[in-house]
């Protein structure tokens, strides 16, 4: 990841936006207003949810791909909210324990090498009842299409910048520890693989 994906990174600055027109802005919308505080985005990507944080929260975006963060740092200087950038892989935040109320992530718990390692990270940089704010796409549930998933694996990681499509990342973020209660499954707009999507608020315990 030192030099990241390049070509795939050049495409998402071109044509990441699509997808945006095409409904997926709503849902970006719907969870961003969930946004409270001090607040962490991982995998910012080129910043296409810097226009919908409330303008009151204070974002710091990481993102470890040099060539995604050209487009991110374009994006910020368009943001309501007071947001800065940290190049970072999310398994490694540059942030003491307990010191985020919320943090973000939309299509990036798909590409990391290892969720359970970044899920960590990520609830220890969160304060306890802090909110992890989730939009990803996951596992379908529908065994024919899980299987188209599972074969179209290797491809997708190729050339979709390290993209799986047959996670089940709900389970994961469970796993991790974190309230799950209050994130539900939508279908997501654009192609069929990564339609089966999760999205809402889960709750690092405070216990
Ligand atoms: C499909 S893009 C999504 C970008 C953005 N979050 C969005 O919603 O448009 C996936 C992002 O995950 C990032 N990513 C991949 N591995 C990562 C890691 N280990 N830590 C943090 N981000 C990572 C990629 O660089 C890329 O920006």
């Amino acid at each position: 990841m030192a030099h990241g994906h390049p070509i795939f990174a050049a495409y998402y600055r071109l044509f990441g936006g699509l997808a945006d027109r095409g409904g997926f802005a709503d849902h970006r919308r719907r969870l961003l207003a969930e946004a409270r505080g001090v607040v962490v985005e991982i995998g910012a990507g080129t910043g296409l949810n810097f226009p919908w944080y409330p303008a009151g929260v204070e974002v710091v975006a990481t993102e470890p791909d040099p060539h995604m963060l050209r487009g991110a740092r374009k994006a910020a200087r368009k943001a309501k909210a007071k947001l800065s950038l940290r190049q970072a892989p999310a398994e490694s935040l540059p942030f003491p324990g307990g010191s985020a109320d919320t943090v973000v992530s939309t299509l990036v718990l798909c590409s990391v090498p290892d969720q359970a390692a970044v899920l960590a990270e990520v609830g220890r940089v969160l304060r306890p009842g802090g909110r992890l704010l989730l939009l990803e796409h996951v596992r379908s549930g529908d065994p024919a299409l899980a299987g188209e998933q599972d074969r179209r694996e290797r491809t997708q990681v190729r050339f979709a910048g390290g993209c799986h499509p047959n996670r089940d990342t709900l389970a994961a973020v469970a796993a991790a520890g974190f309230e799950t209660g209050a994130v539900e499954p939508v279908s997501l707009p654009g192609m069929r693989l990564t339609r089966p999507g999760i999205a809402g608020v889960a709750r690092k315990p405070v216990g």
